[in-house]
């Protein structure tokens, strides 16, 4: 499959052995309704996966859990045999109930079979990336990760997945896996609005390790803030477009893995991530978190 060759907005950033754009993309969006059975689209959702390649994007985050199994089996529909630069990001931690509800599945036997769903739904023999997610919809809590973190080394010792991350942990979890085994990244949440891990941002970039904020454009509840839609009307763009463009600023080890269904949304995000942000506007955004 061919790929862009112009360059996406924030360059690119090495994820262990592989070398990926910044600008990435978040499949969770893909699924239905509250990321419960499949798209209400199948062709358009098929039609974003592939237009995202073709704008370049060689970074992609999935879980087996969205669907459950509907947004990989997307994933494998429209993009395999894989283009040889697109990495996919996976995470396990937690199934799904018949009410949507994200259980957690953190026992080794859990975290070993959500391994083989993702290889099976993917179509892989090897995972690029596992996130090893922790914590509720709530956020991260506190307590080790230990013995769950050691399961996917073993997992990755077998061959199984290439690169290890953490998601929704605290700075004490990062630092208990990295006593454990390299970690590539570290998945949570964090936007214009949500800046709890400013400083382990900073850290991990120091110690060359990406940041992936999800929900970058506030995820189910849009970001909304007059300072925004101000930067954002006086550059004559939206407020997501700032958003993205703020991140990428923000530090080199952000990695951007905003969530669309929709074509235009997808183009949109690209195209204004690419903003040149004053540092009088920075400064105002900065404003909003603090
Ligand atoms: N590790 C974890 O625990 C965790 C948790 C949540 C998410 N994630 C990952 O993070 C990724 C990003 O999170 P997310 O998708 O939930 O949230 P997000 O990227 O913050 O926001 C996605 C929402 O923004 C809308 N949107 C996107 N571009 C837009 C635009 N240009 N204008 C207006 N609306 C726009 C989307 O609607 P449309 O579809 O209409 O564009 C969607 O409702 C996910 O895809 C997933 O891979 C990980």
């Amino acid at each position: 499959m061919n790929t862009s060759s112009a360059s996406l907005p924030g360059g690119t950033w090495t994820l262990g052995d592989s070398s990926v754009t910044r600008f990435g993309y978040g499949a969770m969006q893909l699924a239905g309704p509250w990321v419960m059975g499949p798209p209400a689209d199948h062709d358009g959702a098929l039609a974003v996966l592939r237009e995202a390649v073709g704008l370049g994007i060689t970074h992609i985050d999935t879980s087996d859990a969205y669907g459950p199994r509907f947004t990989n089996e997307l994933i494998r529909e429209a993009l395999h045999p894989y283009p040889e630069p697109l990495f996919i990001a996976t995470k396990v931690g937690a199934t799904r109930d018949a009410q949507g509800g994200w259980p957690t599945a953190r026992r080794p036997e859990d975290l070993r079979k959500q391994v083989h769903e993702n290889l099976g739904s993917l179509g892989v023999d090897t995972l690029d990336l596992v996130n090893l997610r922790m914590g509720d919809a709530q956020g991260p809590r506190p307590g080790s990760i230990a013995e769950a973190f050691e399961t996917l080394v073993d997992l990755r010792q077998e061959g199984l997945i290439r690169h290890l991350g953490v998601s929704n942990v605290t700075a004490e979890q990062v630092a208990e896996a990295r006593g454990i085994a390299p970690i590539v990244c570290v998945q949570n949440m964090y936007n214009l609005a949500h800046r709890h891990d400013d400083d382990l941002v900073d850290h991990l970039a120091a110690d060359g390790i990406a940041y992936v904020p999800f929900f970058p454009l506030g995820g189910f509840t849009p970001l909304q803030s007059e300072a925004l839609s101000r930067v954002a009307n006086r550059l004559g763009t939206t407020p997501m477009s700032v958003a993205l463009a703020w991140l990428l600023r923000r530090s080199p080890n952000i990695l951007l893995i905003p969530g669309t269904s929709s074509l235009a949304h997808l183009r949109e995000n690209v195209a204004g991530a690419g903003l040149s942000l004053s540092d009088e506007d920075v400064a105002e955004l900065d404003g909003i978190g603090h």
